[in-house]
C-alpha cells in the first residue's frame, strides 16, 4: 500500500465511491401489489452489500400521483404510501448503514406536483398573489390572453405552458411546466422557495441521509422576461455553449453555493450529486467547483458510442474538466431515463443527444457482442479514476425491453409526443431475482409486476448468475471486489498508454493496466503483465480479443 503522505486525511468516500441506482418500483417487491417498495428494498439490501457498492441512490420516494414515476413530487417530507411509511424509511436508512452502505436520496427542485398543497393554493389564489409568486404563472399572449406566454417547449412534448382556469368558471393565467403539465415549475428567485428546499434537505439529512441526487439541476434559473427560445438548439450544435433562456444559466451557481454551505456544516458532511445535462465537460465543472456540488454525472461518457476514438476524446475532456476544479468525475453507463448499455452498444451507431436514445432503438441490433461490449464497458468504467453509478439491473446484464405493449407504456413521453415516442418504460422494468419464470422473485407471492419481464430472464436472475463464474453478476462482484482492494483504483491518477487503432490503453499507479478492444484485431497485453481480471477470455496467446477489457497488474506492484 502507498504510505498517505504526513498530515493528510484520507480521501472522503464520495471521490471513490461506486454507487447503485435503486429504481424503487422496480426493486424488489415486499408487499405483493407488484410494485418495488421500501419493504423489498430492505430485504435485499444484502445484494447490494455483497455486490461491494459503497452507497445507494433512491429514485423519488415522496407522495406522488405519479404522472412522471415520482418526480411529480406532493409532499417532499413523507413517504408516498405505495411504498411504505416514514418508519419504514429510517429503518431502511439504519440498516443500509449498518451494511457500510450509504443512502442517497433524489431531490427534485425545479418543479412539484400539480396536487402539492402550493400548487393548489396558488390556483385558489389571485394572479399576482404571494401564492402564484411560488410558481412561474404569466399572462397568456395575443387576443384573451389565448396563446401561451412563449415558445418554450416541454421535455416530453408540446407547450411548457398551460392555462388555468379561474374560480368563475374562465380561463386564466398560464402557468410553467418544462416537463409533464402535472409538474409546475417552481420559481427560485422567490427566497420562501430557496427556505422550502433547505428544510426538506435538513429534514432527511437528520434523518441520516447522507446525500441528494439534483434532479434537473441546470434548470432551476429561468432567463430575465422569459425571452423566447427561437431557432436555438439545444443541446447546441455549435461548439460555443449557447445563452439558453432555461438550461444551464449561470444563476444556478448560486443556488448550489447554498447548498453546500448546508452540507458542510453536518460532523459527517453530506454530498450531492448533479443531474446536469449541459454543453460540454467545462459547462458540467462549473458545477463542481471547490464551493458547490461534489459531484455530478457524467452523460458525455453515457452518450459515447463504442468506438476508441469518441469514447477516449470523451474521456479525455472529463478529466481535464474535472481537474480543473478538483472534483472527482463521475461516470455512469445508465439509468432510469436512458436506453439499457447492452442495447445500445448493440447499434454500432453514436447518439450524442438524449432525445436520440429513443431513436436508436429503430436501428438494427446485433445483439451476438452486445454481452461481451457492456462487460468491457463495465470493467472499464469501474477502473476509470473517480466515482461510478451502476443502475439496477446493469449488474445482471439485461438488455432494454424493446417490445412493451403500447397499451402499457406509462411515460408521459408516449403520450405527450403523441405517441410517436415509446419513452423510457424499456428501462425500468422489475429485475429478475430468482425463479423459472415471472415475476422471477420480484414480488414476494408471485404477483404480476407493473411491467411485465421477459421470459428469457430466466437466465439472468440473480440466483441463477450466482456462482456462475462467466455470469455479467460475477464479473461485477470480482471488479468491485478489486476495485476496493487495489491501491490505484477508485481516485487518483491515471496515463493513457500507447495503444493500436481502435484500443484504449491507460495504467494507474502503482502497478494497474486497463485495455479495451473496440477493433476486432487482438490488442497484445502490456509485457511482463499479469491478468487481474478480464471481461472475456484471452487470445492463446495472452492478447485481448475484440470487444474485451482486460486489467492487469504488475507483479509485485500491488
Ligand atoms: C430527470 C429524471 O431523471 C426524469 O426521470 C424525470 O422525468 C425528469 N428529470 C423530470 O423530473
Ligand atoms: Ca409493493
Amino acid at each position: 500500500m502507498p504510505t498517505q503522505p504526513r498530515n493528510s486525511r484520507p480521501a472522503p468516500w464520495w471521490r471513490s465511491a461506486v454507487i447503485y441506482q435503486v429504481y424503487i418500483r422496480s426493486f424488489a417487491d415486499g408487499n405483493g401489489d407488484g410494485i418495488g417498495d421500501i419493504a423489498g428494498l430492505r430485504a435485499r439490501l444484502a445484494h447490494l452489500a455483497d455486490l461491494g457498492v459503497d452507497a445507494l441512490w433512491i429514485n423519488p420516494w415522496y407522495p406522488s400521483p405519479m404522472k412522471d414515476a415520482g418526480y411529480d413530487v406532493s409532499d417532499f417530507r413523507a413517504i408516498e404510501p405505495l411504498f411504505g411509511t416514514l418508519e419504514d424509511a429510517q429503518a431502511m436508512i439504519v440498516d443500509a448503514h449498518e451494511l457500510g452502505l450509504r443512502v442517497l436520496l433524489d431531490i427534485v427542485p425545479n418543479h412539484v406536483s400539480d396536487q402539492h398543497a402550493w400548487f393548489q393554493e396558488a390556483l385558489a389564489a389571485a394572479p399576482g398573489s404571494r401564492e402564484r409568486a411560488r410558481f412561474i404563472f404569466r399572462d397568456g399572449c395575443g387576443p384573451e390572453g389565448a396563446q401561451p406566454p412563449n415558445d418554450w417547449r416541454s421535455t416530453f412534448g408540446g407547450a411548457a405552458w398551460t392555462r388555468v382556469t379561474d374560480g368563475d368558471g374562465h380561463p386564466g393565467q398560464w402557468y410553467l411546466h418544462l416537463f409533464a403539465p402535472e409538474q409546475p415549475d417552481v420559481n427560485w428567485t422567490n427566497p420562501e422557495v430557496r427556505e422550502e428546499f433547505d428544510q426538506t434537505m435538513r429534514f432527511w439529512f437528520e434523518m441520516g441521509v447522507d446525500g441528494f441526487r439534483i434532479d434537473v439541476a441546470h434548470g432551476l434559473a429561468k432567463a430575465e422576461g422569459l425571452p423566447d427560445i427561437g431557432a436555438l438548439a439545444w443541446p447546441p450544435v455549435d461548439a460555443e455553449p449557447v445563452d439558453h433562456p432555461h438550461w444551464d444559466r449561470d444563476d444556478v451557481h448560486e443556488i448550489y453555493r447554498g447548498w453546500r454551505a448546508l452540507a458542510d456544516a453536518y460532523d459527517d458532511p453530506r454530498v450531492f450529486v448533479a443531474e446536469a445535462w449541459v454543453h460540454n465537460p467545462d459547462r458540467l465543472a462549473l458545477y463542481i467547483r471547490g464551493d458547490e456540488l461534489h459531484t455530478a454525472f457524467n452523460f458525455d461518457f453515457l452518450l459515447s458510442p463504442w468506438l476508441a476514438e469518441p469514447m477516449r476524446d470523451s474521456i479525455v475532456a472529463s478529466l481535464e474538466a474535472h481537474e480543473g476544479v478538483g472534483a472527482p468525475p463521475t461516470w455512469v453507463l445508465s439509468n432510469h431515463d436512458t436506453v439499457r448499455e447492452v442495447s445500445r452498444y448493440a447499434r454500432p451507431q453514436g447518439v450524442r443527444e438524449l432525445r436520440h436514445l429513443d431513436d436508436l432503438l429503430d436501428l438494427p441490433a446485433d445483439f451476438a457482442i452486445v454481452e461481451k461490449r457492456a462487460r468491457a464497458a463495465a470493467l472499464l468504467m469501474l477502473a476509470l479514476l473517480g466515482c461510478a453509478y451502476v443502475y439496477q439491473g446493469e449488474e445482471l446484464g439485461l438488455a432494454e425491453v424493446e417490445d412493451l405493449p403500447e397499451e402499457l407504456l406509462q411515460d408521459p413521453g408516449w403520450k405527450q409526443s403523441g405517441h410517436t415516442l415509446r419513452g423510457r418504460d424499456g428501462c425500468r422494468v422489475p429485475i429478475p431475482w430468482s425463479g423459472e419464470e415471472p415475476p422471477f422473485g420480484f414480488s414476494t407471492n408471485g404477483a404480476a409486476p407493473w411491467l411485465p419481464q421477459p421470459r428469457s430472464w430466466q437466465t439472468l436472475t440473480v440466483d441463477a448468475q450466482t456462482g456462475d463464474e462467466r455470469s455479467m453478476l460475477e464479473l461485477y462482484r470480482r471488479a468491485l471486489r478489486i476495485r476496493r482492494e487495489h491501491p490505484a483504483l477508485g481516485d487518483g491518477a491515471m496515463r493513457w498508454i500507447d495503444a493500436p487503432d481502435g484500443a484504449l490503453a491507460f495504467a494507474r499507479e502503482p502497478g494497474f493496466t486497463c485495455v479495451v478492444n473496440m477493433s476486432a484485431d487482438p490488442v497484445p497485453a502490456p509485457p511482463g503483465a499479469e491478468l487481474v481480471l478480464s471481461s472475456g477470455e484471452l487470445t492463446a496467446d495472452g492478447a485481448v480479443p475484440a470487444d474485451t477489457a482486460a486489467w492487469f497488474g504488475t507483479p509485485g506492484a500491488a
